[in-house]
């Protein structure tokens, strides 16, 4: 029997990717996914980029591990075309691309608790000995943190500065100035995860951290959640001796992304409709955050706590009463999928077991509401701690 090898059976699978079979039930409604509303995708204008394609045969030739040019120029703004910017098939690839060229089993990661999982995955994968920080509303304990970095030879910091996955929350501009500057102390690299960094609701657009940091930082971006995420492009900008690491790592995996979807997606954030689109994707989302919100104060009263994100895709609610795993597997019962928020530490850490992930983007008003009936039956259901 050919046996699995050790670092992928101590990788923790994906709760969301698990409970697929049972989400994908035609009744079910679901709020355990973080997908984007198809309905929302910008289909005449992928369309119109779709049809421009077979003007530029070449471009579905083989093509260079760093990406399409014209596409890392716009990613550069003004600057001349630099090595600065890597393109990657979707962040999530960045991650696995830093993480295989930069660490070494046993190797410090920190991260914020909660963190998103498929970042925890690739941290397990490449064999990494995963600390935390504790979040809090404006971003991480900074007293914790120091310890932390202090303590253990740490070699990356990660973070979802924007709008975490799962918590929502987004870090202060004096937080953000303190971590660069603390990172820069301990000569700590850091990777800003940042795909969720457009789909901001009200405030204004802080700073990131990356250009706040004097040391080595990595920015991945994505187009996951204001183009498509089926397209499967994102990006990670860092100094080009940082990135020529994974760029030999790239090559060993796929070569380079697809280029036709990175022409597509180039043409489609370039159309003059596309502004217009993102305006109506973050009004559209807005109002189902504002929407779940209010239906969780009036039909949940005393039974969880929340703060209101002011972007991204989730709720992040904690219950009074209930254990999540419990309330989960409850609601399941109920046809509706929640996540319970202990996925989103790493394993072997003492996880938070009565907090929820609540995602509001993939369904409309209507389904809300019945979902939050739903989630209500649940906890009637479901005996107290
Ligand atoms: C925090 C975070 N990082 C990265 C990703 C992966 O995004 P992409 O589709 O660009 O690979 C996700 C997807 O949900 C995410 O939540």
């Amino acid at each position: 029997m050919l046996t699995v090898s050790s670092r992928v059976q101590q990788t923790k699978p994906s709760y969301i990717r698990n409970i697929l079979k049972v989400t994908q039930q035609v009744d079910m409604l679901s709020l355990a996914g973080g997908l984007p509303d198809a309905e929302l995708f910008p289909l005449d204008i992928l369309a119109q980029a779709a049809a421009e394609l077979e003007r530029s045969p070449g471009i579905f030739q083989y093509g260079a591990t760093e990406g399409l040019a014209e596409l890392r120029q716009w990613l550069l703004g003004d600057k001349h075309l630099s090595d600065d910017v890597l393109i990657t098939t979707g962040s999530q690839q960045a991650l696995d691309l830093i993480a295989r060229s930069y660490l070494n089993p046993r190797d410090k990661v920190l991260c914020e608790a909660p963190s998103y999982l498929g970042a925890l995955q690739v941290f397990d994968l490449a064999e990494a000995e995963v600390h935390t920080v504790m979040a809090e509303l404006d971003g991480p304990n900074l007293a914790q943190l120091e310890q932390q970095l202090a303590k253990h030879k740490i070699k990356l910091f990660y973070a979802v500065p924007d709008f975490q996955n799962p918590s929502g929350h987004c870090w202060s501009l004096s937080k953000r100035k303190a971590v660069a500057s603390l990172l820069a102390k301990y000569k700590v690299a850091l990777i800003e995860d940042a795909p969720y960094r457009q789909l901001r609701y009200q405030g204004e657009p802080l700073p990131t951290v990356s250009e706040l940091s004097s040391y080595a930082a990595f920015y991945l971006g994505s187009f996951s959640k204001i183009a498509t995420p089926g397209m499967r492009v994102g990006y990670v900008k860092a100094n080009q001796a940082l990135l020529a690491p994974l760029k030999k790592v790239k090559q060993a995996s796929d070569l380079h992304s697809a280029l036709p979807m990175q022409m597509m997606l180039l043409a489609t954030v370039r159309h003059p409709l596309f502004a217009e689109h993102l305006t109506k994707l973050t009004n559209a989302y807005r109002a189902r955050r504002d929407y779940l919100a209010a239906l969780l104060k009036q039909q949940l009263k005393g039974e969880l706590t929340f703060e209101v994100p002011e972007g991204g895709m989730f709720i992040w609610a904690r219950l009074t009463r209930h254990n999540a795993i419990l309330l989960a597997e409850a609601a399941l019962q109920q046809k509706v999928a929640i996540v319970p928020g202990d996925e989103f530490w790493p394993s072997n850490h003492t996880a938070d077991y009565q907090a929820i992930r609540l995602n509001f983007t993939a369904l409309i008003e209507p389904q809300l509401e019945q979902a939050v009936i739903r989630l209500k039956k649940a906890i009637q259901s479901c005996s107290p701690n």
